[in-house]
């Protein structure tokens, strides 16, 4: 498939849940934002309601049980393969819970990217909710990142603010947060799609611009 002549990026999702940030490319791609087409979906958990989101509009979906496998390396081997084998230009974690190995990494460095529900690099890893609200601060959101091999530490292409109310709970914080990240998640396969996101030797590039180290920042009035 082309868009003009520039034939369409070639994505592979891995996910490990819910899907939700999945089903908002599966939207972008549907409305024609995202100059891409889903190869495949690939989750390490079987039964997770984000391959019932691929396989309904037609995208093939795999499961790569990690417990399958007597290692980590063993895994991410095993993994690496099945995403080489959709020759992927665009390789995007969307919940997908698990360490990456360096060794992994490396294979995909500048087409790896992941969506982390904090503002890195503040809050890294787990429950990020929890804990922004914990440390009584006013504002969460999200990043999306490139991924290199240190957990949630490549650099930012893109954040998202949101508020945190006096009366949240972390469920209520991250559905908040979540909304927005279907919004820039998209956005920034668009633009790395459109060849405007480069990393290049660890410093992200924006229309042949640096960004910042905390990536851009979303508006939803700015234009893009
Ligand atoms: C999102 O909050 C994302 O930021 C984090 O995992 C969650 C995935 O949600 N990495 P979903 O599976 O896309 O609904």
């Amino acid at each position: 498939m082309t868009v003009g002549e520039k034939p369409l990026s070639r994505i592979v999702v891995l996910i490990s849940g819910s899907g939700s940030n999945l089903q908002s490319f599966i939207e972008a791609s549907k409305e024609g934002n995202i100059d891409g087409q889903i190869m495949a979906v690939i989750s390490n958990r079987p039964g997770v309601k984000g391959l019932e989101r691929a396989s309904n509009v037609g995208i093939p979906s795999i499961v790569v049980d990690h417990r399958a496998f007597a290692s980590r390396q063993e895994f991410d081997r095993y993994l690496a393969e099945v995403i080489q084998g959709f020759t992927p230009d665009l390789v995007v974690l969307a919940g997908f819970m698990r360490i990456l190995t360096t060794d992994f990494v490396n294979q995909f460095v500048g087409k790896l990217i992941n969506i982390h529900p904090s503002l890195l690099p503040a809050y890294p890893g787990l429950n990020t909710h929890q804990r922004a609200i914990e440390a009584g601060d006013s504002v969460a959101g999200a990043t999306v990142h490139f991924v290199t091999p240190e957990l949630d530490g490549g650099p930012a292409i893109l954040q998202v603010e949101v508020p945190i109310l006096s009366t949240d709970t972390p469920t209520q914080l991250a559905a908040r947060v979540l909304v927005e990240e279907h919004k820039i998640y998209p956005l920034v396969a668009q633009w790395y799609c459109q060849g405007r996101i480069v990393m290049d030797k660890g410093i992200v590039f924006h229309n042949g611009v640096e960004v910042g180290k905390s990536g851009l920042l979303f508006s939803n009035e700015s234009e893009h």
